[in-house]
């Protein structure tokens, strides 16, 4: 094992192999990271590496969106929010026929290895593209798009996928990269919240990202020593106006000057209805006539520089990205590098994907206990 790492990380031991980064999907913090790992690794072992622009649409349109890659051109980004090679939510490559253009912008270039970094929508994507890249070099060796040595040499697509989502809602990985940055945001801005709420005796309402998630929401809870917490995978029981109020007095008769309350985004009720923070005041503001006020934090959560860990997590995922697909043969599945006990792993694909697709599907059958133990740890 010992020698076959010294071997593997041997300097341009793969030279000339065509590899692409792009991020898809929401931005989040410790992308820049984890492209930057993904480019300096792949060059260190002889790659030709470029980036693809703009997510998916860039690798779909071609031209400029697909740009070669140098070591100095993932320099200063480590400490940058957001992506510096743009994201977005392509609808072209959700067809056929923007996948086969996408396909062929790859073989004219040499690219036969991809790193994708986003959420499981993005995933489930290059996996389908992977499935297909046999018949989709079919189809453009009969129109004539490429030709039949361009068809033999590129006819192994490898994908390797990292997560990239400030929600912590992908099943395999213990975190996503953006997730602790996020937090962090979050928690400046509760703090400044605390301070007020003191002050004037108030109750806070907190909503915090997490569209089908309560990750977010539930360690911002813990470590604001808030009151009460709505997620999404474990709605409140029906009577929840009167044990939110009957908590929220309790406190104040505890002698306690504030009280906090966080709402998840996507949080909902046992009929699966949005539970708002709007809603959460009102019951608030009627029953105890409490001074309330609420603040919707929004997308300053996915903004701004990464924290140690997600550039940490993005460099070690990106480089472990790269050896999986110098790695890959033929018969490998596609995978996905995920964090294991602060190890980072390769778990496959589809199947991390299909099982946070059961998380959904879960929660839309109101089976809120398996929705939770679907989750994970
Ligand atoms: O998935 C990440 C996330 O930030 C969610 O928490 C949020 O619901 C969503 O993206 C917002 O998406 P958009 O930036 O497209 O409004």
């Amino acid at each position: 094992m010992e020698e076959d790492q010294k071997r593997f990380i041997e300097r341009g031991s793969h030279k000339g192999k065509g590899l692409a980064v792009f991020t898809s999907g929401g931005d989040s913090q410790g992308m820049n990271a984890a492209v930057r790992a993904v480019v300096r690794m792949a060059i260190y072992l002889g790659c030709k590496v470029f980036f693809i622009k703009e997510g998916y649409q860039g690798m779909v349109d071609g031209g400029d969106n697909i740009e070669e890659a140098n070591w100095s051109s993932v320099s200063s980004i480590i400490h940058k929010g957001g992506t510096v090679i743009g994201s977005a939510r392509c609808m072209d490559f959700k067809e056929r026929a923007g996948r086969l253009k996408a396909a062929c912008n790859l073989v004219k270039r040499g690219i036969t290895n991809l790193v994708v970094i986003g959420g499981d929508g993005s995933l489930t994507g290059a996996n389908l593209f992977r499935q297909e890249w046999s018949s989709l070099l079919d189809e453009l060796l009969q129109t004539s798009q490429i030709n039949k040595t361009e068809r033999e040499k590129y006819k192994q697509l490898n994908i390797v996928g990292m997560v990239g989502s400030i929600d912590n809602d992908f099943c395999g990985t213990d975190m996503t990269i953006g997730t602790d940055s996020a937090l962090h945001r979050i928690m400046d801005a509760i703090d400044a919240i605390v301070s007020t709420a003191y002050s004037h005796q108030r109750t806070f309402i907190m909503e915090v990202m997490g569209r089908h998630c309560g990750y977010l929401a539930l360690v911002t809870a813990l470590t604001s020593e808030a009151d009460y917490v709505f997620i999404p995978e474990m709605p409140p029981p029906r009577d929840w106006p009167t044990k939110l109020c009957n908590k929220l007095e309790q406190e104040r008769t505890a002698g306690q000057r504030l009280n906090i309350i966080i709402v998840s985004e996507g949080a909902i009720d046992r009929d699966g209805k949005p539970i708002t923070a709007e809603m959460v005041k009102q019951v608030v503001v009627d029953n105890l006539k409490q001074d309330t006020r609420i603040t919707v934090l929004g997308h300053v959560q996915r903004g701004g520089a990464p924290s140690a860990f997600d550039r940490v997590l993005g460099c070690r995922m990106g480089a472990e990205a790269v050896m999986a697909l110098m790695e890959a043969t033929p018969e490998t599945e596609a995978c996905v590098v995920s964090l294991d006990g602060n190890q980072a792993v390769r778990l496959p694909l589809m199947e991390c994907v299909e099982k946070t697709k059961a998380v959904a599907k879960a929660m839309a059958d109101k089976e809120w206990e398996l929705a939770v133990q679907l989750r994970g740890r």
